[in-house]
């Protein structure tokens, strides 16, 4: 991964992931993430479902609910220390598989065209241009045709004109490419890879987007 990235969390941040997400938004981030995934995601019962870059799975079991026993959701992550959490989380669940895979890698031939869903949230900005069209042509790869891509990060806006503590934030706290990030061509990018915009949702005065894109392919 780039030095330039933020994106693979490991020891204390890893440890307390859900408590610092759950303190940085005001304790908004549980009821805005439910949010998304149960009314902003096309997701049904049976549905197979895979997370790139899953955390520490809370994700996961907010799918997992949704597909139940006839579906499936497989997290993949590289960093050992949020598999650890992420499999503790989602022991209970027979319905979730936690992988350790890179998104910037092919994946095993055994997922091939196996998923209706993809989801990645908070990942995609701190990959580098060269390793967001190598985690998209992965992807390809592994999503069925006419399957649906979604996408939750950081909005496209002018930094200039947002909120001085985003401002402070996006600067000071985030990596390098989050502020790259925020005038980076996403539904351009996203077409020349197969993956046609289909929704979007914005949140947070219009700061986050959420991103539905359906994958063309033959
Ligand atoms: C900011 S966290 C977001 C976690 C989760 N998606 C969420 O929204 O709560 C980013 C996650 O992506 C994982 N990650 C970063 N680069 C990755 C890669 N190349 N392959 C797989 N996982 C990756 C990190 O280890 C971390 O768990």
């Amino acid at each position: 991964m780039s030095e330039r990235s933020k994106v693979v969390i490991r020891g204390f941040e890893a440890k307390y992931y859900d408590e610092l997400l759950n303190v940085l938004s005001l304790w908004q981030y549980p009821r805005f993430i439910k949010h998304i995934i149960n009314r902003e995601t096309n997701v049904n019962k049976g549905d197979k479902v895979a997370e790139l870059g899953v955390g520490n799975g809370r994700n996961a079991i907010l799918f997992a609910n949704i597909v139940q026993d006839t579906g499936k959701v497989v997290g993949f992550d590289i960093s050992e220390d949020m598999i650890e959490k992420a499999r503790k989380k989602t022991k209970n669940f027979s319905n979730i598989e936690i992988v350790h895979h890179s998104i910037l890698e092919p994946y095993p031939e055994k997922y091939r065209n196996f998923f209706d869903i993809a989801f990645i949230s908070f990942v995609f900005h701190g990959l580098e241009d060269y390793e967001k069209d190598s985690m998209l042509e992965n992807l390809k790869m592994i999503l069925k045709p006419a399957g649906r891509f979604y996408i939750l990060d950081y909005n496209q806006v002018d930094i200039e004109k947002t909120p001085f503590y985003y401002r402070y934030f996006i600067k000071k706290l985030e990596c390098p490419l989050a502020l790259e990030f925020l005038s980076y061509p996403l539904d351009e990018n996203l077409k020349k890879h197969g993956f046609v915009l289909t929704k979007r949702y914005l949140h947070f005065k219009n700061l986050l987007s959420y991103s539905e894109f359906v994958l063309e392919k033959p």
